[in-house]
């Protein structure tokens, strides 16, 4: 039987099936450099307490190192028989290695603070590679939105044409969920960022390791409190699933939009080739398979958020193996994440804008609520503004024609308050350039949101 880690007190072989169940390597390995930096500053710490000597320290570090060097060029060679988890496995090549001085190696430690340090240096790492990604995002849509400044389009709700607005504020109105997004995720590196190396198997550390000097060593911006606390804490991949979750709705309801806006029905947008598949029958197809990933692998990462706080919810103190479960979430959410923000980049910055079909759609009805407005302005309450912009739509429904089209009598004969001015207000330009206070659909108000988001993203 293969020698495990922890076989001293075993008489009997682990069944193979149970080995395979028990294995976290398949997934874990990836956190093989994080889990290697870990061992050295643990190593460090070992000779501040004497319980190393420089020379078995060096010995140590040099091969830590020697085993990075063979992940990194793939030349690792995993046992299947004993191999358990990313930290047995570094932990035995390292002694084929560099022999008796890397028995010393794991003194006072335990996986259960190790995987949470490993785990933990991993996500600040690639957080901040989703950071920038998201901040590259953001500029595109800046970007983008600069340069479709002129664009009228339809804005909707309930999916019906409500009035006229940019389409620079459309694609703004998602760039500020995503701002959000960005601004949450501070709080969330805060939380990943606290280390747990020290804490022990659940009681602490008996040897006076420093504590301070391992978290600072590994770059974490605090030392986790509590050490049974420590080695149960997989808060922060909750954090991160549930982060995920909502960015994921956000990321979701802009591909929505643009599905949507690039079928032949609406025709607002086009999405490059780069970004688009065809059908293995339909020769004529182009699929926006891209958007429609995005749109479903929200529901992959949201599952991931509630199955994970569900293996969470119960457990007892302290470590339990159920933890484990947390690591394959955290891993694949985070992947998936990282995808789903650089192609939506990709999406915005090869997409087709096309202003006329926009410009097409828009209806002069969708001023209704100007000509409501027209009549508040010489005076006459909202609520009855309402009534006759109301009673103007149903003149022009009955008549078959737009309502700018009405006769000026007609108008009159709705209420006495129409003048030949009230043709002015057929003007979706005008319209939208009304609407200038902060927030607002205006050409001065869209540059406004355009210049804080790049502004935002400089930061
Ligand atoms: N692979 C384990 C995990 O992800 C490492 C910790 C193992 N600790 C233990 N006591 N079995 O949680």
């Amino acid at each position: 039987a293969p020698t495990l880690l922890w076989g001293g007190r075993f008489t009997g072989a682990i069944d193979d099936l149970m080995f395979q169940f028990n294995e976290s390597l398949s997934f874990d390995k990836v956190l093989y450099k994080a889990d290697l930096h870990g061992s050295i500053t643990w190593a460090k710490a070992l000779r501040k307490l004497d319980i190393l000597t420089d020379n078995e320290l060096q010995q140590i570090v040099t091969g830590l190192q020697q085993v990075e060097k063979e992940w990194e060029e793939g030349k690792f060679v995993i046992d299947t028989k004993s191999d358990e988890d990313i930290h047995t496995a570094n932990e035995r090549r390292l002694g084929e290695l560099i022999g008796a001085a890397a028995g010393k190696l794991h003194t006072g430690r335990s996986r259960n603070e190790q995987v949470g340090v490993d785990m933990r240096l991993w996500a600040g790492e690639q957080l901040e590679d989703i950071a920038a990604a998201m901040k590259g995002l953001l500029s595109v849509s800046a970007e983008r939105a600069k340069e479709a400044l002129p664009i009228l389009m339809p804005g909707y709700t309930h999916l019906q044409r409500a009035q006229p607005v940019r389409f620079s504020h459309w694609l703004l109105s998602h760039a500020t969920f995503l701002k959000g997004d960005l601004q949450r995720l501070e709080g969330v590196q805060e939380r990943v960022s606290s280390c747990p190396l020290g804490v022990g198997a659940l009681a602490g550390n008996p040897f006076g390791i420093d504590r301070e000097f391992m978290a600072k060593d590994l770059g974490f911006r605090s030392v986790h409190p509590n050490s049974l606390c420590a080695v149960a804490d997989r808060d922060f991949v909750v954090d991160i699933l549930q982060w995920a979750s909502l960015l994921m709705a956000h990321l979701s309801r802009l591909a929505e939009d643009l599905i949507l806006f690039s079928t032949a029905e609406f025709g607002f947008v086009q999405v490059a080739d780069a970004y688009s598949t065809g059908s293995s029958l339909m020769p004529q197809k182009k699929n926006p398979d891209s958007l429609e990933l995005i749109r479903g692998k929200a529901g992959r990462v949201m599952g991931q958020a509630s199955g994970f706080l569900a293996s969470l919810k119960s457990l007892p103190t302290s470590y339990n193996k159920d933890l484990q479960e947390s690591v394959e979430p955290m891993i694949d959410c985070i992947k998936t994440v990282s995808n789903c923000v650089r192609i939506t980049q990709g999406v915005l910055a090869t997409l087709k804008i096309h202003g006329d079909k926009m410009k097409a759609a828009l209806t002069d009805d969708m001023l209704a609520t100007d000509i409501a407005d027209y009549l508040v302005r010489k005076g006459v309450p909202f609520r009855q503004t309402h009534h006759i912009a109301g009673a103007i739509v149903r003149r022009a429904e009955e008549a078959g024609v737009s309502i700018s089209s009405l006769p000026l009598e007609d108008l009159k004969g709705i209420s006495p308050l129409f003048e030949d001015d009230v043709a002015q207000v057929f003007d979706f330009e005008r319209s939208v350039e009304q609407r200038s206070t902060y927030g607002g659909t205006s050409s001065s108000s869209v540059l406004a949101q355009i210049e804080a988001i790049e502004a935002f993203v400089k930061n």
